[in-house]
């Protein structure tokens, strides 16, 4: 059965996500939420029409009693990283507007799963489970779905096959304490530096390093070009939704809230999960060397302390 799906901040994420989703199997209908009913009225034309080239589903702009039945609801409301900013510096100010929006979405949407984009988009998902009881299944932050689809692009340019056939994932923040999961990274079920040596594209330390770098960096890169990040996590949020609307029970490197992760308490930091209609499973910890390990256990701690001052900075409120 196509579903509902609703978004919940139409501005350059929102509606790029919009517009994507307007093509996506298994949507029967979007409705698009924003402070501002003008723009959001704007895309939800704009997309529909987009839409009436091919499968079209309804696109309508409503406020959030629209959001009922919605199976998903994709939450990009908020401030963008300026240049120069990092995603952690957007905590404050995204924080309060996130909240007041999934007060909103519970109140008309409780059985929804709630995907956020929204930086820093790690610690969104511990203000929907801590403050507004939605079970960790249904709190779930894009995470590193992205920067592992950047790592696989990556890799899978300098080996010269299709991303689809390179198997890696980032783990942790998304942000600049991600860990880029070097030892387990596979191609045709061969370790991918060995494989990387048998077609002829050696990975030398000095090109991991480079790679790592380009796509931690991804995201400053493309603002300092263009200002916006938008069509990226719009794919990611697109590839995420259809796989809750079809039920595909297929893994991705998102985060929802954990209550331990290598001994740091009350984290939400990217994990493999199956996802699906239900969202997202318990995560899975694979095996990582011990240099993956400490950096993760970090990268944990950075959100599990975000988290803190976020919930806290809610109670002042
Ligand atoms: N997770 C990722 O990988 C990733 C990538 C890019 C951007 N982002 C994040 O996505 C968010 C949106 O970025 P953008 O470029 O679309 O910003 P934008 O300024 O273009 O759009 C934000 C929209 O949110 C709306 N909004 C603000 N407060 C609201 C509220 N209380 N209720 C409803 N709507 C509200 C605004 O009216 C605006 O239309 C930012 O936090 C950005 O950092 C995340």
């Amino acid at each position: 059965m196509a579903e509902k799906v609703g978004i919940v901040g139409v501005g350059q994420v929102g509606a790029a996500a919009g517009f994507l989703l307007a093509g996506t199997p298994g949507v029967a209908e979007i409705v698009l939420v924003d402070l501002d009913r003008a723009r959001a009225e704007g895309e939800a034309a704009d997309i529909a029409h987009a839409a009436a080239f091919g499968h079209a589903p309804v696109v309508r702009a409503g406020g959030y009693a629209a959001l009922a039945g919605a199976a998903v609801v994709v939450i990009t409301a908020g401030v963008s990283l300026k240049p120069g900013q990092t995603r952690l510096d957007l905590l404050a100010s995204n924080v309060a507007v996130v909240a007041k929006v999934i007060a909103e979405v519970v109140a008309h949407a409780p059985e929804a799963v709630l995907l956020f984009a929204t930086n820093p988009v790690d610690v969104m998902p511990m203000v929907a489970a801590r403050q507004f009881g939605v079970p960790p299944s249904r709190a779930i932050g894009t995470g590193c779905a992205l920067d592992s689809a950047r790592f696989r692009d990556r890799l899978a340019r300098h080996l010269g096959i299709g991303p689809g056939a390179v198997h890696a994932h980032v783990l942790g923040e998304h942000g600049d304490s991600e860990v880029l999961v070097w030892s387990a990274a596979q191609v045709g079920g061969l370790p991918l530096l060995r494989f990387a040596e048998i077609i002829g594209q050696p990975i030398a330390p000095a090109t991991m390093e480079e790679i790592s770098r380009d796509v931690r960096r991804s995201a400053y890169r493309i603002k300092e070009g263009k200002g916006v990040s938008n069509y990226g996590i719009a794919g990611c949020i697109a590839r995420l939704t259809k796989a809750i609307v079809n039920d595909e029970q297929v893994v991705f490197s998102i985060s929802t809230p954990m209550e331990s992760l290598l001994g740091v308490q009350e984290t939400c930091v990217s994990l493999p999960h199956i996802l699906g209609r239900r969202g997202a499973s318990a995560p899975f910890l694979p095996p990582l060397d011990a240099a993956e390990e400490a950096a993760l256990k970090h990268s944990a701690g950075i959100i599990s302390e975000a988290a803190s001052f976020a919930l806290a900075s809610l109670d002042h409120h």
